[in-house]
């Protein structure tokens, strides 16, 4: 890796950090997190070491789904505060060497949203086409439905005209047509006015939901042309006005799909996509004590190479209910069985409405293994705030409301996110052991023990090495399917983890093949290096749910530690 590729090509090693405005920090006293709270909390997120914040919708909404319910897209909510603030927040975390990337919601607006309000008052209104609409009835469609517990059906009759608008979420989110060129214009504008205001990037919402055609008609399919060139366009537009802007796209679709969003091997699409099934393998491996599923997911995901400004983006939990849906009903049923067997604890049959330390029971070692194994995947990783210090969910809020309470910095009324009355508080904090005066900022900052101080050493490895993000990574077979062993090769050091996913302690015999004579093998969490040759069969005690990295180091890799 030449370093200007480490540093122009940001997001293959970067560290993501997503939030939401109104749970991190109330900065005005009234209950709310806001942009004046937030900036002062950069400091924070600079310390824990994540180089990219993703900031979730904060713009002008009646927050029926939590902000992805735009009515205007170059407003701030004037609950979170003012374009100035979100400014203020931008520069500040660039000055701290972060990047910000903010949720851009291009599928559906809120039906307050002047455009919607316009195109349902006539058929002939100028902006009836911003919307798709239809004359027939269109059936029944509650196959498709994305939030099954709420909708039937994903088109909803509007009285005034009597025709149907397409809504592929709630029927409060009419979809936009993309197929319409004012539309298009429209994302271009604003694109180009987050932009100018120093935003990084997007984290594209709901990717194929926007380039799908169901009820358009042939006339708009034809002007519409291949959805997949509106994509590469808009990312052309984004590099253009950035040069190095990125867009992470939220794509849940097979691997062979997420290809082709990539760009496939001209990778001129989506720079950055999350995993979601290796995320799903993930806890069918931990709820069978077994790594081969995410084996599995690795080997077919690298069975689509891509190509070199493209990039995976790993997790483990993210603001919505953690979708087991790419799994079989009978692998579904394990992970519920393992980490969500209660009915309140599950949501829309398919996923889990809970953060991480609750499902592995709060264990530490659990924690860390899991933890410590998504920063060992070949890619970027991204964490949902609070996962460093380990909060925990509150069940008695409904579904995916249970994951986004308030951020707890300290063990006070309030937990440190607001010294308003409780009555004002945007959400409640969870009950019992995550509690705030269990699980906070302040207690374990100090602590180089702490769940913190361990995401923090993870986040200072994953930087320290950007052969995770870029080099190509071989599984090590040591011939124990509770054992994963991964080798990113670079080209002066071979990075080499390995995670225990079983709760019995375990003994592996490692051998890495084609090792650089002279090289010698530095053990990263103890930092030291190991009187053993590397080039041969080396053997590596695991704790039940252990977990350990080295590095492979040839001569030519001056890192000392
Ligand atoms: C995906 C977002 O992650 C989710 O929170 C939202 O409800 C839907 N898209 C609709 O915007």
């Amino acid at each position: 890796m030449r370093i200007t590729d480490t540093s122009d090509m940001w997001w293959k090693n970067a560290v993501i950090y997503s939030l939401d405005v109104e749970t991190f920090q109330d900065g005005s006293g009234d209950g709310v997190g806001d942009f004046a709270g937030l900036a002062r909390r950069i400091d924070y997120l600079a310390e824990l070491g994540v180089t990219c914040l993703w900031l979730m919708p904060f713009y002008p909404s009646p927050d029926e789904d939590d902000g992805y319910d735009i009515t205007d897209y170059y407003g701030v909510d004037p609950r979170l505060g003012t374009l100035g603030d979100f400014v203020e927040v931008t520069r500040t975390a660039h000055d701290r060497g972060m990047r910000v990337i903010v949720d851009l919601v291009l599928n559906h607006t809120s039906d307050e949203h002047p455009w919607f309000k316009e195109s349902r008052k006539s058929t002939d209104n100028p902006y009836r086409d911003w919307y798709v609409w239809r004359d027939t009835d269109p059936g029944d469609t509650s196959d498709k439905v994305v939030f099954p517990d709420e909708e039937d059906s994903i088109w909803e009759k509007d009285d005034k005209t009597g025709e149907w608008y397409l809504h592929n979420f709630y029927r409060f989110q009419p979809d936009l047509n993309i197929a319409n060129p004012a539309v298009r214009e429209e994302i271009a504008r604003i694109i180009g006015f987050w932009t100018q205001l120093g935003v990084d990037g997007f984290r594209v919402d709901a990717v194929p939901f926007i380039l799908e055609t169901t009820g358009y008609t042939g006339e708009e399919k034809k002007e519409l042309g291949d959805p997949m060139d509106f994509l590469r366009e808009t990312c052309a537009l984004l590099r253009r006005r950035t040069g190095d802007g990125i867009l992470l796209g939220e794509v849940n679709v097979p691997y062979e799909d997420q290809y082709e969003f990539f760009g496939a091997e001209r990778g001129d699409g989506l720079a950055l996509q999350f995993d979601f099934i290796g995320m799903q393998k993930i806890y069918l491996a931990m709820a069978r004590h077994d790594a081969r599923p995410i084996v599995e997911s690795l080997e077919k995901r690298a069975s689509f190479p891509l190509a070199r400004q493209t990039q995976w983006a790993n997790f483990l939990r993210n603001h919505d209910e953690l979708t087991l849906d790419k799994l079989t009903d009978s692998e579904r049923r394990e992970v519920f069985d393992a980490f969500g067997p209660q009915e309140n604890m599950q949501v829309y049959d398919r996923g889990l409405k809970r953060r991480l330390p609750p499902m592995l029971d709060g264990d530490p070692r659990r924690i860390r293994m899991a933890y410590s194994l998504l920063f060992s995947l070949p890619g970027t990783p991204s964490i949902f705030y609070g996962e460093e210090i380990g909060m925990g969910e509150n069940l008695a809020e409904e579904g995916r409301m249970a994951v986004r309470t308030p951020m707890q910095w300290t063990s006070e009324e309030g937990a440190g996110f607001s010294n308003a009355p409780r009555r004002r508080w945007v959400a409640p904090f969870p009950d019992g052991g995550y509690a705030p005066d269990h699980v906070n900022v302040a207690d374990q900052r100090p602590d180089p023990e702490s769940l913190y101080g361990f995401v923090r050493t993870l986040i200072f490895l994953h930087r320290r090495h950007p052969e995770l993000g870029w080099a190509p990574t071989e599984v090590v077979d040591v011939g124990d399917p509770a054992v994963l062993v991964l080798a990113a090769r670079g080209e002066d050091a071979i990075v080499v983890t390995v995670h225990n996913l079983s709760p019995e302690g375990r003994t592996v015999s490692v051998s890495v093949p084609r090792v650089e004579p002279d090289s010698r093998l530095v053990d990263l969490w103890e930092q030291e290096p190991l009187p053993v040759d590397p080039k041969k069969r080396f053997e590596v005690q695991l704790d039940g749910y252990g977990c350990r990295w080295f590095r492979i180091q040839s001569q030519a890799d001056t890192r000392l530690y």
